[in-house]
């Protein structure tokens, strides 16, 4: 398969923060945020994969910043590595000033999704081909975070986890 890059399938949503989108504390509920990040990434899974994809795992979340109500937040979802069948998402959160339209990063999430056929069978997507300096260090650590997330789920062998050893032998 013909290898793809990063920006042909980037998926970049800007929406505001509603008031029934917060917590208590009129900040976004972090579940809302997930939900958006899962859209945004699973277009850009099924733009690079031209297929249905489904979340396989969300490999991390870092809630860094609260985001308070009535907030412009624009997501960015990029692929930074494919394997065979999955497509590691990278997610950026950022949130822009009303004043200065400065806009900053607020959070930062990576999923992995799967592309299926009509049967949900695992089917294989083009490679990535990193352009910029930051993608290729997010294509580089992809591994690591694949195989830590397939030994957490109980899929892999930690002693077969050779690049994610690799981080503590150094
Ligand atoms: C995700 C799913 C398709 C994987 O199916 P499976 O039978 O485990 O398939 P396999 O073991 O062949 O794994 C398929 C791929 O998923 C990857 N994968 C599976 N679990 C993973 C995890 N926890 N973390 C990272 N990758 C994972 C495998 O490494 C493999 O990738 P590769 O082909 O690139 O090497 C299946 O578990 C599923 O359908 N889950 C439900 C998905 C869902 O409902 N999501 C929420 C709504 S969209």
């Amino acid at each position: 398969m013909k290898a793809k890059t990063p920006s042909e399938s980037r998926t970049i949503t800007t929406d505001m923060v509603m008031p029934s989108e917060t917590n208590h504390l009129n900040y976004l509920f972090g579940g809302e945020l997930l939900a958006r990040m899962d859209r945004a990434a699973y277009i850009t899974a099924r733009r690079h994969s031209r297929r249905i994809a489904v979340t396989a795992s969300v490999n991390h979340v870092a809630f860094n910043t609260a985001i308070p109500v009535g907030s412009v937040v624009t997501i960015e979802a990029q692929i930074s590595r494919t394997f065979n069948t999955s497509m590691e998402v990278f997610i950026d959160v950022y949130i822009e000033d009303r004043i200065s339209g400065i806009r900053t990063k607020a959070n930062e999430a990576i999923y992995t999704f799967v592309a299926v056929d009509d049967t949900l069978k695992p089917v294989e997507v083009s490679p990535i081909e990193p352009e910029t300096e930051i993608e290729k260090q997010r294509y580089d650590a992809a591994l690591r975070r694949r195989q830590l997330s397939l030994v957490l789920a109980g899929k892999m062998k930690p002693s077969e986890a050779n690049e994610l050893k690799a981080l503590f032998d150094n």
